[in-house]
């Protein structure tokens, strides 16, 4: 790991992130996460404890470490002090060393109204968002009608832009049947957030790029995945942010130069929550196996997840994309009891092979992969202590990988737990 690393997930999401950033914060002083919301969730296990952090960067469970919600994240207040007085149960206090952009855009009431909204009359098919108003919020910030952190500490000025806000939705949400919300009612409760939130809101690019000349490390904890990145994803399957290595500059506030290393997560099987294409999706028996080994159920949702043959064209995407310097593969473990393992490295459409994505809208719905086939290992690896105790075809599997994507494997996760992590020579 460099002084400065990125960490971002090479499929739709879900790869394990939470995990692995709680282990790579051991060598970090900042924990920074660079865009979306609380429509994330990363789980941690610690001993008997598990942990799921929505917005709060996974970094928050490693004592003396600072951990920065930056400019790109849109925040819910409601949500946030929620997470915080949770970890305060679960004995974990973030004071002194969360720190919230002062720039960064406040999802409201109404974000979420539109969220539900378009999802229930979209036509052609939902996108099967997280209906934590993540779409509408970013939609306005880029519309230059949205609420910053500041702009809830200057009263006038936030009443202003909440009420011409409000002539603007409440009439959208009445013609479809939903109430109309009181700015009377959202800005007395948000000026109570703005007070409990006060003592976390900084400059915090000014913050991490002082860090950075006083030689400390930064990790950046990108959330969601390559795939749902709203650039490169697989539009309109996709959320609303950049997920992928550049949004650590657009929205973690340092300048690209800064950035050392760029680190995958990468599932060694495939899942996707929400709609959207998914070429290598099991058979239904598949589908209930994996999702019950693998306990593919939202973190934030609580949704099923789709699961689905490792696709190493999706991977090899991603590798590029981000510019990843090496990976980090999770969940072998998963697969330890399939006899037979595919891998898909590359799709057919119309009698023509194809190695990359292209951009037509429905392409990987149209395409049928192409599979090649491992014999699986058939033994138990959550108990390996280290990489080379796992079995050789699960080591043969892994190399398989790495030579598809084209890129150094750096850990391998067989299990929930810090120590069910294998480090690869
Ligand atoms: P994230 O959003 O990328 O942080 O991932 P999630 O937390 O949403 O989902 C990953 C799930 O897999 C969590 O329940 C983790 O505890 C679990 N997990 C992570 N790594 C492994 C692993 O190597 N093996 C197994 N069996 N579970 C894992
Ligand atoms: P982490 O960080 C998996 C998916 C939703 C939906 C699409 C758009 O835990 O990996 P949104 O609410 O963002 O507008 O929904 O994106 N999605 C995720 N899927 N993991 C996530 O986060 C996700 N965050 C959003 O299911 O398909
Ligand atoms: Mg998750």
């Amino acid at each position: 790991m460099g002084q400065t690393t990125v960490l971002v997930g090479a499929q739709w999401g879900d790869e394990g992130k939470g995990k692995v950033i709680d282990i790579l914060t051991e060598d970090a002083q900042y924990v920074v996460r660079y865009q979306g919301g609380n429509n994330a969730g990363h789980t941690v296990v610690i001993g008997e404890s598990k942990y799921i952090l929505h917005l709060i960067p996974s970094g928050i469970l490693h004592e003396g470490k600072t951990c920065v919600i930056g400019h790109g994240v849109v925040v819910d207040p409601k949500a946030l002090i929620e997470e915080i007085d949770l970890l305060i149960e679960q004995g974990i206090s973030c004071e002194g060393r969360l720190k919230i952009s002062d720039k960064a855009h406040v999802i409201f009431p109404y974000h979420n109204k539109v969220d539900e909204l378009r999802e229930s009359k979209r036509k052609g098919g939902k996108i099967g968002t997280t209906k934590r108003g993540i779409g509408p919020c970013y939609g306005d910030k880029v519309s230059r009608v949205g609420i910053r952190v500041a702009d809830l500490f200057d009263k006038e000025y936030f009443r202003s832009r909440l009420e011409t806000n409000l002539e603007e939705k409440n009439p959208i949400l009445k013609a479809h049947g939903f109430e109309e919300l009181s700015a009377d009612d959202i800005y007395k409760t948000y000026l109570k957030y703005a007070d409990r939130l006060k003592s976390f809101v900084c400059n915090t690019n000014q913050l991490l790029n002082n860090a950075l000349k006083a030689g400390e490390s930064i990790l950046f904890e990108g959330a969601q995945g390559t795939f749902l990145d709203v650039d490169y994803g697989t539009y309109p399957y996709v959320t609303s942010s950049n997920s992928t290595a550049g949004g650590a500059c657009t929205g973690g506030g340092i300048g690209p130069s800064y950035i050392d290393t760029v680190i995958g997560v990468v599932k060694a099987y495939t899942t996707r929550v929400g709609e959207g294409p998914f070429p290598t999706e099991f058979d239904p028996v598949m589908m209930e196996k994996i999702r019950e080994k693998g306990g593919e159920f939202g973190a934030t949702t609580g949704r099923a997840r789709r699961c689905g043959w490792f696709d190493s064209v999706l991977v090899k995407n991603s590798v590029m994309i981000n510019g990843m310097n090496e990976v980090v593969i999770t969940k072998l473990d998963v697969l330890d009891e399939v006899a037979s393992i595919k891998i898909c490295t590359a799709y057919e459409y119309d009698g023509k092979v194809y190695e990359d994505i292209p951009g037509e809208v429905g392409f990987l719905d149209k395409c049928k992969p192409v599979y090649e086939e491992h014999p699986g290992w058939l033994r138990d690896t959550s108990k390996a202590t280290s990489y080379e105790e796992l079995p050789e075809n699960a080591k043969k599997y892994l190399d398989r990988i790495k030579k598809l994507i084209g890129t150094e494997i750096k850990l391998v996760s067989v299990g929930k737990s810090r120590k069910q992590t294998l480090k690869v020579k």
